[in-house]
């Protein structure tokens, strides 16, 4: 058996996947750019699983580095975790997330067709859902965006469809991910966000350990029971084992497949902090603040495919993700 080509393999979801990878005996090859993220969770990987992979400091937008891996390695599937990732920043720069995610991919797919590896896991979001679907959304649903993140996640499962449709020999399971949050057990990996985060769990560690002053609570005036978003979190562990299954199911299928990874059921931003005041005993200072733009009220999953087709589901609760997320803070006050 080859070898499985993990590109954003040192970031957040990547290397949890990797440590999955690695303990199912999976031989893999780790690309990424360190553009978010650092060499040092390559490192914490190989010390938690006591296994060791070349590591490639390659570009997606660099075709002959890409070429090169798979003159090195026997590849046999690619699960694609490397993208830029936030939502603000897409729209002040669309032409950089445009090239970098979309014609980064074309170019990993191009050199995997020269090298004749045509099955893929891609990382995809619940973003594709856009504005107009009501949850729990299932993948038969249109796709949309609203900002030019979404746009590329969208185009991207687009390129891949067709692709499928265009040569019989491909495989893609495309999943979409909820809100991963969460690490590993040991604390030794996690996220790891450059400056001030965007996101919920993060912006809250961050407060937890001293370095924000407050959590902002954008909008506590939402349709919801307690005014406040909802969110299908998920525990980036169960979600790591997704892709486990998602590449057993790929190898002994073709086509292109969506698939959400989710839990199926929604928390709230209140309920997601008193369960992190619970896994770090104290309190969380923080205050309500107007809506952020491009926010929705309610997104969770439909769970059922996964369930039917990867015999896949989640089994973390949300105490477990908090306390995990906080274990790893506490661990690493100042990240990798
Ligand atoms: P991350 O930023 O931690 O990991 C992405 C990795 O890709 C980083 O290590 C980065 O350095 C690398 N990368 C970016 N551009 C690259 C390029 N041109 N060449 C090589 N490497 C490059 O993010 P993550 O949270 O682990 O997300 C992984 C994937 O999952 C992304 O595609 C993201 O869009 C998607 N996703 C994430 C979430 C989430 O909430 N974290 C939700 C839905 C989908
Ligand atoms: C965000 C992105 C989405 C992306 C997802 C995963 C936006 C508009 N959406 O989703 O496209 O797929 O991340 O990377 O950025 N919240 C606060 N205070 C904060 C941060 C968040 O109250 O400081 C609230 C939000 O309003 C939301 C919930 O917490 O209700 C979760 O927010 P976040 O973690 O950013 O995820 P999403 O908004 O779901």
């Amino acid at each position: 058996m080859g070898k499985i080509l993990v590109t954003g393999g040192t970031g957040f979801i990547g290397s949890h996947t990797c440590v999955e990878l690695l303990n199912e005996g999976y031989e893999i090859v780790v690309m990424d750019n360190l553009s978010n993220s650092k060499l040092e969770s390559a490192n914490r990987v190989q010390q938690l699983t006591n296994k060791i992979f070349k590591f490639y400091e390659v570009d997606m937008l660099d075709y002959d580095g890409m070429c090169k891996i798979f003159e090195e390695n026997e590849i046999d599937a690619v699960i694609h975790f490397a993208g830029l990732k936030a939502v603000g920043e897409s729209v002040q720069k669309p032409l950089e997330y445009y090239n970098n995610n979309i014609v980064g991919t074309i170019n990993l797919l191009k050199v995997m067709n020269k090298y004749q590896c045509k099955t893929m896991i891609f990382s995809s979001s619940a973003t594709v859902y856009g504005v107009d679907n009501r949850p729990p959304y299932t993948e038969d649903m249109q796709t949309s965006a609203i900002n030019p993140y979404g746009y590329t996640k969208v185009m991207i499962e687009q390129i891949l469809s067709d692709i499928c449709v265009a040569d019989s020999e491909w495989s893609v399971v495309s999943l979409r991910y909820f809100n991963p949050i969460g690490a590993n057990k040991s604390g030794l990996i996690g996220e790891d966000p450059n400056g001030i985060p965007n996101n919920l769990v993060p912006y809250i560690a961050q407060v937890a350990i001293g370095k924000l002053e407050k959590l902002n609570i954008y909008g506590n005036d939402y349709d919801t029971p307690d005014g406040t978003g909802i969110r299908d979190y998920i525990h980036v562990v169960d979600l790591a084992k997704g892709h486990i299954s998602a590449l057993a199911y790929a190898k002994k299928h073709k086509g292109f497949e969506p698939i959400n990874l989710g839990t199926g059921s929604g928390s709230s931003v209140l309920e997601v902090v008193a369960s992190y005041e619970k896994a770090c005993e104290k309190e969380i200072p923080k205050e309500f603040a107007p809506r952020r733009a491009g926010d929705l009220a309610v997104s969770y999953a439909n769970a059922e495919k996964a369930k039917r087709l990867l015999n896949w589901e989640a089994k973390y609760n949300l105490d477990e993700m908090c306390a995990d997320s906080w274990n790893f803070t506490v661990k690493n006050p100042n990240g990798l």
